[in-house]
């Protein structure tokens, strides 16, 4: 069975605008990376696409499929096609470097914002660990779900804000925030929360829940974001408890047959 493959194009320099068609062979377990890489290597080498790790992990490869956004590498063919037709598109709300490659230098910049990192106090420690931090699987629950983010960025194609608002911190930024806010081994919520209750924080969210419905990963933006509302509302009126990062878990008592254990004799070349 062959696909129509209608792509959309734009390349600035030459004023290339609009959807090239392309026919490639169907074969079993060609997914729509697969397929654009084909076309690539095969019909028109000038056709930009982003990839690199080619299985759901490294989030380069978010585009839109048949109007729905979602991973090209983790998308078979088999199970979008329409009428023998599938239609690829760049992610909206983003800016367009060339053909299906969008430009995440303004997420990556809001993400740093917000300190994608455990915070802790004692920097001292932080940056010369002895031992880990302690934490409970229930402790771990709190944020593991928003932690499985690839950043692919499929969230923005999805969100009303981002698309009126380019200073809007997104649904995935957003998300990561409240990821390490309740953190239980971090002591940065207070610097997070007045990063992201400013303007184009987290009030200017609509709720509409785009972002959750578009995540290829699971995750639940959405939730997220009016659960860090609720921290933000609890801190105003006085609620929001002061948190201490978990303590470091203690050295490993040494058992009574330490120094009876033969160590193994030095080896000899
Ligand atoms: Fe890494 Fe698709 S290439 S997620």
């Amino acid at each position: 069975m062959k696909v129509k493959f209608f792509v959309k194009r734009y390349i600035p320099d030459i004023g290339k605008e609009g959807f090239d068609e392309y026919e490639i062979e169907l074969t079993e377990g060609l997914t729509v990376l697969d397929a654009l890489l084909y076309i690539k290597e095969n019909i028109d080498q000038s056709l930009s696409v982003r990839y690199s790790c080619r299985m759901g992990i490294c989030g380069s490869c978010g585009m839109i499929i048949n109007g729905k956004p979602d991973l090209a590498c983790h998308t078979q063919v088999k199970d979008v096609v329409e009428n023998g037709i599938i239609k690829v598109e760049p992610i909206p709300n983003l800016p367009l470097v060339r053909d299906l490659v969008t430009d995440m230098s303004s997420v990556f910049a809001k993400h740093k914002k917000i300190k994608p990192f455990v915070i802790r106090k004692d920097e001292k420690e932080q940056e010369n660990p002895v031992r880990e931090y302690k934490q409970t699987p229930e402790e771990l629950l709190e944020y593991l779900q928003f932690s499985y983010c690839i950043q692919c960025g499929l969230c923005i194609s999805s969100c009303p804000v981002s698309s009126t608002d380019e200073l809007f911190f997104e649904p995935l930024i957003l998300a990561q925030a409240y990821r390490f806010c309740v953190d239980s081994r971090d002591e940065g919520i207070e610097e997070r929360l007045n990063v992201v209750s400013q303007s184009h924080g987290v009030f200017n969210c609509h709720f509409a829940g785009g972002c959750s419905n578009a995540c290829p990963k699971g995750v639940d933006p959405a939730l997220a974001i009016q659960l860090l509302k609720r921290l933000i509302l609890k801190r105003a009126i006085g609620f929001l408890k002061k948190k201490k990062g978990a303590d470091i878990v203690s050295p490993y008592p040494e058992g009574p047959n330490k120094d009876k254990i033969p160590k193994p004799p030095p080896k000899t070349v």
